[in-house]
């Protein structure tokens, strides 16, 4: 594979195995800067990157920025209620109207789902997707897909778990693709009102469900726990909290039917005690952090190989 060929990152599903490849690799070489005493370097000197995000952030959003800032771009960042969709503006206006500044990323989260994609159609700037409601994460996968790599440095043969809202999270819809992808075995379990129907094995990225966490754990390297999301859930598709606390949440007692190599992870926000106990966010299984850092890492190897893409010099697209 030559090199990057894409203007936009708008899904795992639309990536190749070498792509994923290429980005993570690319990452490892920008974490080796982060790590430096002078984190600065000039790939995206004279280039700017707004942060458009239409949902609260605080991970994704902030490694956005500051990894545009580490590789030398300019950075705005705008919130809805401090832009003019709130007066009614369509969200292309809204970026035809900064591409007329000469913005070259774009940088969305959003509600709908879809919503990434369609932008990236219609404009010539790079989109990056940051979360598009129910549909993808892809730099969540990706820098999830790092850690795993560090951790294990190999997919082959790893069986990973995805626990919690299969049905409405864009983290586990992103990991199923790059996982797979990759050649390692994905496995999920939670309440069957949360795990979609037609999740077989007979799909393009198949995966093995589990009505019962403690029939999967024994078998997972990796354990991926999604936060249960309160705010999206508009009605209640499990009887209490307590309840899914009780089936469903991983604790210290759960995680020791683990294998003692299995890490645990979790793309924050992190609901203590509801989906993931407290001394097992905090304990020695946790790659929590690591996978933070690696956010950073992640999100500026996706901006310095779409900046490097032909696809991106303007007009090609
Ligand atoms: N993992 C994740 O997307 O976190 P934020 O919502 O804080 O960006």
């Amino acid at each position: 594979m030559k090199g990057f060929q894409r203007k936009d990152l708008v899904s795992i599903d639309s990536l190749s195995k070498d792509e994923i490849l290429m980005i993570l690799d690319t990452a490892d070489s920008m974490k080796q800067i982060l790590r430096r005493d002078r984190k600065k370097v000039p790939p995206l000197q004279g280039k700017t990157a707004v942060m458009l995000f239409i949902e609260a952030s605080t991970r994704t959003r902030t490694s956005f920025e500051l990894a545009a800032k580490r590789l030398s771009a300019d950075t705005i960042s705008l919130t809805p209620d401090a832009s003019s969709l709130t007066k009614g503006e369509t969200l292309f206006d809204t970026v035809k109207n900064l591409e007329a500044m000469q913005v070259d990323y774009v940088v969305l989260r959003h509600p709908q789902s879809g919503a990434a994609e369609r932008l990236a159609k219609q404009v010539d700037a790079s989109v990056v997707n940051a979360g598009d409601g129910w549909h993808e994460h892809p730099t969540q996968a990706l820098l999830d897909l790092m850690t795993i790599r560090e951790r294990f440095q190999k997919f082959d043969g790893l069986n990973v778990l995805i626990v919690g809202d299969i049905a409405h999270s864009r983290v586990a819809r992103s990991n199923i693709y790059g996982l797979n992808k990759l050649g390692a075995k994905v496995m999920v379990a939670g309440p069957g009102t949360l795990i979609p129907p037609g999740l077989t094995g007979d799909s393009e990225y198949p995966v093995e469900v589990y009505n019962r966490l403690e029939d999967a754990l024994p078998k997972a390297d990796v354990i991926m726990m999604l936060r249960i999301q309160l705010e999206r859930i508009g009605q209640s598709l499990f009887p209490s909290e307590g309840e899914y606390a009780r089936f469903f949440g991983l604790n210290a007692a759960r995680l020791k039917l683990a294998k003692n190599h299995a890490i645990v992870m979790h793309p924050g926000p992190v609901n203590r005690g509801l989906e993931i106990a407290s001394d097992v966010v905090d304990g020695s299984s946790s790659v929590i952090l690591p996978q933070v850092e690696n956010g950073v890492a992640t999100r500026m190897a996706v901006l310095y190989l779409l900046n490097r893409s032909p696809e991106a010099i303007r007009g090609d697209a």
